[in-house]
């Protein structure tokens, strides 16, 4: 039996690090394990200029704990008015790796997103050129389109549509939900690829809706059937370089998620390694652990792997609090509903 594992130091390539008292609450629970982390600029308002990426970025770093190498990779909010040179000027820098396409109204936040994409072929054919991916969030917002659909829907409206006109634009499909996701994000290896959220591996949408709703596992996009649960793990599990891990730990305070309208969001940044232990076990998959948390991400945005490790250790079980303190209110903590037995050394 496995009691010890050691990884090369993993990276989370899709985080939400927010701004102000959360940032400097939530930045420490990532910097613990992750060398790396693809920071989302859906901050009110977005993160769209390359000298708003730099500021966000020093901000970032101040709340990085004192001895720790965690680097944070920055993302531009794509609007219908970014400026292309400003966007590759930022990139040629190095302040920005990516940056991420919201459809308008798709999720928190995301009121500044596109809702012609023909407006921002321009932006992705520059994109292209220089080889700077773009992150995606793969939803419809049309309301005919029922939520649990909106994700399939979309790779054939508008995802397959933009590939097809800009093929040599790398995409990273983000926090995928479906088996219909897992299947196309390896039709163009290389080119194309999938991150996946740790709670997507273990809730389905039995978990928010039965026996009363569960507002912390309420997120976008939303929890699918078991199947599609099911096929995140294969695909997770499988080995394939077109799956790495973005965690998508995206912290509401309670009072927001605990609400007649609760905001979309799970927080996981503490406990990801712990629980993506337990779930890559249970497959007989400990193996493929690494290239999931530390190789595929890398090799797909064209950098080298952490130089350092971590080790996973099994020696009983593992209690994290269940609530992070942000000033006077309080984040829960990801609940994966079983016993994690995993904890990083
Ligand atoms: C994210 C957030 O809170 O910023 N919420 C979520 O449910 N995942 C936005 C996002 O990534 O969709
Ligand atoms: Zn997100």
């Amino acid at each position: 039996m496995t009691t010890s594992l050691t990884l090369t130091r993993p990276d989370d390539w899709h985080l939400h690090l927010r701004d102000g008292a959360m940032l400097n609450a939530v930045t420490p629970e990532t910097a613990r394990d992750f060398g790396r982390a693809i920071v989302m600029p859906n901050l009110v308002p977005p993160v769209v200029t390359g000298a708003q990426a730099a500021a966000y970025r020093d901000r970032i770093r101040a709340a990085i704990p004192a001895g720790s190498s965690f680097q944070p990779l920055m993302t531009l909010y794509l609007t219908e008015e970014t400026d292309p040179d400003d966007l590759a000027q930022a990139h040629a820098d190095g302040i920005v790796t990516a940056a991420k396409l919201y459809p308008a109204g798709a999720t928190t936040n995301s009121a500044s997103g596109v809702r012609d994409f023909d407006k921002v072929l321009p932006v992705l054919e520059r994109m292209a050129d220089i080889g700077m991916p773009m992150c995606v969030h793969g939803e419809v917002t049309d309301a005919d389109v029922d939520i649990f659909d909106r994700e399939a829907v979309f790779i054939d409206r508008v995802l397959d549509p933009i590939r097809r006109r800009v093929p040599d634009l790398k995409v990273v499909m983000e926090h995928i939900t479906t088996k219909d996701g897992a299947d196309y994000a390896k039709s163009a290896p290389g080119k194309l690829a999938a991150t996946i959220t740790t709670h997507h591996l273990i809730i389905n949408r039995n978990h928010l809706l039965v026996g009363g709703i569960k507002p912390h596992y309420y997120c976008l996009p939303v929890a699918k059937r078991e199947t599609h649960r099911l096929a995140l793990v294969a695909a997770a599990t499988s080995g394939s370089p077109c799956y790495f891990l973005g965690t998508d730990s995206a912290p509401h305070m309670d009072a927001l998620k605990e609400n007649a309208c609760g905001c979309a969001g799970v927080f996981s940044a503490t406990n990801t390694m712990s629980c993506l232990a337990h779930v890559f076990e249970a497959q007989g998959a400990l193996d493929k652990l690494e290239g999931f948390t530390s190789l595929f991400g890398p090799q797909f945005y064209g950098l080298r792997p952490n130089a350092d490790q971590i080790t996973l250790i099994k020696d009983g079980a593992v209690e994290y609090p269940a609530k992070l303190t942000v000033g006077d209110e309080t984040v829960t903590l990801f609940d994966p509903g079983f016993d994690l037995k995993w904890r990083v050394a």
